[in-house]
């Protein structure tokens, strides 16, 4: 239901089946439907009001990643439990610009477990300055979501977390994208907008189109960019997200174009007659917040260390009853966040905060990358390396900030900090 200052909303996580392969359905879990989720869409400005409802045969919670509410119970991480059968209400005002957001379970322990069985859903954030720029903006026709996961079906077309279990996350074989296998679009817009979303428990994916089709970046977590980038190659960690805008106006008609990750075809666009269109974007997008920093501003150290069933922030486990750190709403402090695991054979560690959105400074001193200059929640730390961020929060609440690697988070390599 809406009206002009409200929105009413339910969202239902449920179990069900999905034809993901010939042959049997898989057991799957999704909100609203069998596997992962229809769109939410806050308008800023606007109040929500959402009951999450969970259908499940065990407890759940509902975060949604990325958004900038009062915390814990709206943000819903760990302490914002819903028991088989029951609902949770939770209100909030829409407060931060455009931006593609996702909704999933994370319940601790088990977020990785009830991720892979299918409740991850996105949520899409529109205020009036993204509306007015010369984006695609015909959701499902040239404005598509691509949420990237992988997963390994075994007998039956069946998915077995417990047999994949590997507490460096849980990884399969074959992509899924959107919940879909092997999937095709078909492009009748000369230019189309993809909003990436890295959904998968362990998986980077170095993205890029057959023939190296450049394309262009508009947005990253937090939302719109700066500056838009052009490349030809995009990594993304998990829990990062990126729009980029492909033009396929040097594409004959008739064509497909492969969209990559290494050498596994992830979608398939056939290109059909389309209009031309030779909208340009402009060198600057947008502007974004950036407080000033000073010679007092504090440093704060976090250390992500280990792999596997070592993995720790800042030499613990998550523990809920502890809190980690304090923040004032308001002050800013620069982050510098470590992976000390070996630079030859460690793993990337994306680190994500909950409850707001941070700036990328450097990357061992050095400029961070080019796509990395606007609001970001998950930053992908290389082994041997510190990442320093700019961190402020709007609202007070305790927030986690952990890994993204959903066994790392689940592992413990999680802390909570209380913004007051
Ligand atoms: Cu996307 Cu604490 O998570
Ligand atoms: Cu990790």
């Amino acid at each position: 239901k809406e009206t002009p200052t409200d929105t009413y909303y339910t969202v239902v996580a449920q179990t069900g089946e999905t034809q993901l392969l010939p042959g049997k359905k898989t057991k799957t879990w999704g909100y609203n439907g069998s596997l992962l989720g229809q769109t939410v869409v806050f308008a800023k400005g606007k109040t929500m009001h959402i009951d999450l409802k969970n259908e499940l045969p065990e407890l759940t919670t509902f975060h949604w990643h990325g958004l900038n509410v009062p915390g814990p119970y709206t943000d819903g991480g760990c302490h914002a439990p819903v028991y088989p059968g029951k609902t949770r209400h939770i209100d909030f005002k829409v407060d931060q610009p455009a931006a593609t957001l996702w909704l999933h379970a994370h319940p601790c322990p088990s977020t990785a477990e009830q991720v892979w069985h299918g409740l991850a859903g996105l949520a899409l954030v529109t205020d009036e300055t993204e509306a007015k720029l010369p984006f695609p903006h015909n959701y499902g026709v040239d404005d598509i979501p691509l949420v990237l996961q992988d997963r390994r079906f075994h007998e039956d077309n069946q998915w077995d977390y417990e047999a994949d279990y590997d507490p460096d996350g849980v990884q399969g074989p074959t992509a899924m994208i959107n919940g879909t296998i092997n999937p095709y679009f078909d492009v009748t817009t000369q230019r189309l907008r993809l909003r990436i979303l890295d959904g998968a428990n362990r998986r980077e994916w170095r993205l890029h189109f057959s023939d190296d089709l450049p394309f262009t970046q508009i947005a990253s977590d937090g939302g719109v960019m700066p500056e838009p980038v052009e490349f030809t190659h995009l990594m993304l960690t998990c829990a990062e997200r990126a729009e980029i805008i492909v033009d396929f106006g040097k594409v004959t008609p008739g064509h497909t174009v492969t969209l990559y990750s290494d050498d596994v075809p992830l979608v398939r666009f056939r290109v059909h007659d389309f209009e031309t269109d030779d909208t340009q974007l402009p060198d600057h997008l947008v502007d974004i917040p950036n407080p000033d920093v000073t010679p007092d501003t504090p440093v704060r150290k976090v250390v992500m260390s280990g792999m596997d069933e070592a993995v720790m922030m800042d030499g613990k486990k998550f523990e809920m009853q502890r809190i980690d750190a304090r923040q004032k709403v308001g002050n800013v402090e620069l982050w510098d966040v470590t992976n000390t695991n070996d630079m030859d054979a460690g793993m990337v560690h994306p680190f994500h905060m909950h409850g707001t959105q941070f700036l990328v400074l450097s990357r061992n001193g050095h400029e961070p990358y080019a796509n990395e200059h606007g609001l970001k929640d998950t930053v992908g730390v290389n082994p041997g390396e510190t990442v320093r961020i700019k961190v402020w929060f709007e609202h007070t609440g305790v927030y986690m900030y952990h890994c993204h690697i959903i066994e790392h988070e689940d592992g413990g390599m999680m802390a909570q900090i209380e913004a007051y």
